[in-house]
């Protein structure tokens, strides 16, 4: 039988040293780091996934904002206000939750940014120093997923890795940072042919298509590390994007859905804001 890793677990340690460097920060420069989040929108998703960043941000001890607005907001109006966030030098971290309504472009959102408030580490400069390795603000969820691998000591040095799902927020950077550690990178997308043969092949995958089922048993390598990214609602039920139960017998390692990656994303959003704003905040 594998081992759990345990996001919720793990996210609770962390958070924890977050909370300690906070009250570290605020001794040494009299105050706190401030995420700034706007949300457009009543998307339910959206909404909870805001709801759980705040409640994270106060339990952590970092201020938290969250301006709302309706999704009949103008592109421009909402330019305006990341714009303005930018320029408070109250503001360590602008987040712009996506995804945005039609007729907003949400490039030129995400690309008006300042990046050194770029929290979600969008923004097409901090991409670039991520993929040339240089330092950057990575991405919450593939970097939550590498603080999950290495707080088991799991070996990546030549290993095969399979993502599945080519995503900017996902599956591109989880690619990007597990070839950073030395893997060697598969990805696999929604045209990939054979996909079985690929993941019985893999030493690690990382499941981010957002479909119950794509990874059964039958498709995993004895020892295999499987990662789950996937969010699905099957019959009112929270599953991922492998067979959980069919799976955990066979792999070394497996993350659950709920309680895996996803509070590792937000947990990752914390360290974010905090790098953020030890960038910008000069004693
Ligand atoms: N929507 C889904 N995931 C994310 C995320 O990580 N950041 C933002 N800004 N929007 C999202």
């Amino acid at each position: 039988m594998g081992e759990i890793i345990s996001g919720k677990a793990l996210s609770k340690d962390v958070r924890e040293q977050v909370r300690l460097d906070v009250l570290a920060l605020q001794e040494k420069y009299g105050k706190v780091p401030h995420l700034a989040v706007v949300l457009v929108g009543e998307d339910p998703a959206s909404q909870s996934y805001v709801r759980g960043k705040e409640r994270a941000c106060t339990k952590a001890g970092i201020h938290s904002t969250v301006i709302r607005k309706p999704d009949t907001i103008s592109e421009e109006e909402l330019l305006d206000i990341v714009e303005t966030l930018n320029n408070d030098d109250e503001v360590h971290g602008v987040l712009v939750q996506l995804p945005l309504p039609k007729h907003i472009d949400e490039n030129k959102v995400i690309d008006a940014i300042d990046i050194t408030k770029d929290v979600d580490g969008f923004h097409p400069l901090n991409v670039a120093y991520m993929h040339l390795g240089r330092p950057a603000i990575l991405p919450a969820t593939p970097k939550g997923i590498l603080t999950m691998l290495h707080s088991k000591n799991i070996e990546l040095q030549g290993k095969d890795a399979l993502i599945i799902g080519r995503s900017n927020i996902v599956g591109k950077p989880a690619a990007m940072l597990l070839m950073k550690e030395h893997c060697t990178v598969t990805i696999a997308h929604s045209r990939t042919k054979n996909l079985k043969e690929k993941c019985l092949r893999a030493d690690i995958i990382v499941a981010a298509v957002g479909r119950a089922n794509t990874v059964t048993a039958d498709m995993v390598k004895e020892g295999a590390v499987v990662i789950d990214v996937g969010v699905n609602r099957v019959d009112g039920k929270l599953v991922g994007d492998c067979d959980f139960e069919a799976i955990k017998d066979k792999a070394s390692y497996i993350t659950p859905v709920p309680g895996g990656v996803g509070p590792m994303t937000i947990t990752s959003l914390l360290q974010n804001t905090l790098e953020c704003f030890e960038r910008i905040v000069k004693p």
